[in-house]
């Protein structure tokens, strides 16, 4: 890259420190899969994102639970067992296995998609890159 270019791009990357999507976007160019998406996610962004959560779950160890359960320690849980005392509906304690990377991506997708009959009444997230950026925040959040 030429001199000028490049503090071009300094600036730009300084400029979106705090949002640098578009950069991991185009690093990683068009249909990743989604371990590959994993590797560019970014805990911090999925910590703002945890916004549109917040009004239903808590994160915090310890943490109560709202509408939703607390999430802490909820990355590599059993389904709808993490919180033994919160009402799970039947059929989200009807799904097998654990909450790992490929079972968020689909549940944080189209929750009541994913599980027909959840209470978890949320929209769903679009764009697989938030969805990530997300996971890899849960993660550190055990
Ligand atoms: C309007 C309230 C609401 C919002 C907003 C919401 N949830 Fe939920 N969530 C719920 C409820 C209710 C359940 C339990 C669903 C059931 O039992 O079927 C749940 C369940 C879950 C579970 C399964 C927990 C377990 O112990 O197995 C995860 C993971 C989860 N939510 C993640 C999220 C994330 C991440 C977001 C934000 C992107 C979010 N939820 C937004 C209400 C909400």
């Amino acid at each position: 890259m030429n001199p000028r270019l490049a503090a071009v791009a300094a600036l730009a990357l300084a400029a979106c420190s705090r949002d640098d999507s578009a950069e991991r976007r185009a690093r990683l160019g068009p249909n990743p899969s989604l371990a590959q998406m994993m590797q560019v996610a970014d805990a911090q962004a999925g910590a703002r994102r945890f916004g549109q959560c917040a009004a239903c779950h808590s994160i915090a160890a310890g943490g109560a639970d709202r509408n939703g359960p607390n999430l802490h320690g909820v990355y590599g849980a059993p389904i709808a067992q993490n919180r033994p005392r919160f009402g799970y509906t039947d059929a989200l304690q009807a799904q097998r296995g654990v909450w790992d990377d490929r079972r968020l991506d689909a549940w944080l997708a189209d929750p009541r998609g994913d599980v027909p009959g959840t209470t978890m009444s949320f929209a769903g997230i679009h764009d697989p890159l938030a969805r990530a950026d997300l996971i890899a925040y849960l993660k550190t959040q055990r």
